[in-house]
């Protein structure tokens, strides 16, 4: 149909999501209620970020987190309302959050059969200077119905049923995977919906940024520190990588998603198991990774095989590009 056809055929993320539900006539209706619980939250921190300078919404808490980190005013806010639309959506039972040291376990009149970790805030150290920041989130469906278990929040990343993120910057941007392909979404604030703005995002199998931070060098492994060595200096005559690193996961990899090539999070000798969370953190971004035509690597296995055994446990990450992160596995298995 014609050009201008488009602008009056809205594809919202609510119609998005139920056309895609058709698919899997099973949880059509319940999965399409939690997302919508889910939507309403990020529409709701959107609009909370964009008025926290004026709203005195920014700086400390005045808590720490169970990751041994200060709270921001932003940090808590936000897992309110998530903790409260996830368990408003009656469709989940237990929730994993960054900011709670302990699963929720959803009273039983509000239970359903999901489950969702998520992390509220991510980049908190971004806020009080306007740097983008967003929300990261993962879907499992529980294995039994009966009483809801830890395990059912601790389950390889690979078992997700849905994963996405919400990055709060210039525009306010949805970036969801239900399992076929990815899509991105961009709220137009005058109609309080999420349109369809990057239908099935693919990443380039190649890319020409590397994403690190730098000031942990001193601590790298051998296999991270010949990559990025190998980043700057190439051997083989091509050009050097550039370095782009905001600080922000979700805008770290919403650009490499977007334009190509590789983010690394690696272990260093202080922290072993580097810093991302793997059940809000890598297992979310990994799967939209894979899902988009890229991979996602902990130096050791794919990172959604992983099978956590603590809900807040850390995982050093590679994802991005196929053929730059396969670079850094060559690596890891030589150092075998
Ligand atoms: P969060 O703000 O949710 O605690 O996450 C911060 C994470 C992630 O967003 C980012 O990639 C990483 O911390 C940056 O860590 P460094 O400052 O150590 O580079
Ligand atoms: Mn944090
Ligand atoms: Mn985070
Ligand atoms: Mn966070």
């Amino acid at each position: 149909h014609s050009a201008d056809a488009h602008r009056t055929d809205l594809m919202t993320i609510t119609r998005f999501v139920l056309n895609e539900q058709s698919k899997h006539a099973e949880s059509r209706g319940d999965f399409t209620i939690l997302l919508s619980h889910i939507v309403l939250g990020c529409k709701f921190v959107c609009s909370a970020v964009n008025k926290a300078g004026l709203a005195k919404l920014i700086g400390l808490a005045g808590e720490t987190n169970v990751q041994g980190e200060e709270q921001k005013k932003l940090d808590v806010l936000s897992n309110e309302v998530f903790v409260k639309a996830l368990v408003s959506s009656g469709r989940t039972c237990i929730l994993v959050s960054e900011e709670d040291e302990l699963a929720i376990v959803v009273e039983p009149s509000k239970r359903g059969k999901y489950c969702v970790v998520f992390d509220p805030l991510d980049g908190s150290s971004n806020i009080d200077c306007g740097v983008s920041i967003g929300t990261i989130f993962g879907i499992y469906m529980i294995k039994d119905h009966s009483e809801p278990k830890l395990e059912d929040a601790l389950q390889p990343g690979k078992d997700m049923v849905a994963a996405g993120y919400c990055m709060y910057g210039s525009s306010c941007t949805l970036v969801l995977s239900t399992g076929s392909g990815v899509n991105g979404f961009t709220l137009d604030p005058s109609l309080g919906e999420f349109i369809l703005t990057h239908p099935d995002i693919k990443i380039p199998k190649k890319g020409k940024i590397y994403s690190v931070n730098e000031g942990n060098a001193r601590n790298w492994d051998a296999p991270t520190a010949k990559y990025v060595e190998k980043c700057k200096f190439p051997k083989d005559g091509s050009s050097a990588k550039s370095l782009r690193y905001i600080g922000s996961m979700v805008a770290d990899v919403h650009r490499t998603l977007l334009y190509g090539g590789i983010f690394l999070y690696p272990a260093d000798k202080k922290s072993p198991n580097g810093k991302l969370r793997v059940l809000y953190e890598v297992f979310p971004m990994s799967f939209l990774m894979e899902q988009a035509g890229g991979q996602a690597f902990t130096g050791k296995e794919r990172a959604l095989d992983l099978v956590p055994k603590k809900i807040h446990e850390r995982s050093p990450i590679f994802l991005g590009s196929y053929d730059d992160v396969e670079e850094i596995k060559a690596l890891y298995a030589e150092e075998q």
